[in-house]
């Protein structure tokens, strides 16, 4: 999928490759919960999060209907779809949607809303 919009990092910090592979991996820090996760640039910043058991709000999940709209504190994302629902204002004020954005830097997150998921345990086996 190609990049299309970006969200910059008003500081300037570059991001930085964490992996041999090629792959970079930041942290998103999500307040005020006050959790980290790893954040692959393979994954949207609300993917990685579920795999962190760390419930963002969502519906669509394909940057339309706005419900896990949050305020990007720090950082920096790129979109994953070219017209991401957020208006020109909001991307001023920082506003993203992290269904629909990948981290290109250590990012922290202003989610009132967010929630530990508890892990699922797995099935117990019957013998
Ligand atoms: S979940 Fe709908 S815009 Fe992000």
């Amino acid at each position: 999928m190609s990049v299309m919009s970006t969200c910059e990092d008003p500081s300037g910090n570059a991001p930085a490759d964490n992996h041999d592979s090629g792959e970079r991996t930041f942290t998103v820090r999500v307040e005020p919960l006050g959790r980290t996760f790893d954040a692959p640039d393979s994954l949207t910043i609300l993917e990685a999060a579920a795999f962190a058991n760390l419930h963002l709000p969502r519906m669509c999940r394909n940057g339309t209907c706005r419900t896990c709209l949050c305020r990007l504190e720090s950082g920096s994302v790129r979109y994953t779809i070219e017209w991401p629902g957020v208006s020109a204002e909001e991307k001023a004020q920082g506003y993203i949607l992290p269904c629909v954005a990948v981290a290109q830097s250590d990012v922290v997150l202003d989610a009132p809303d967010a929630a530990d998921i508890a892990p699922v345990a797995p099935p117990k086996r019957r013998f």
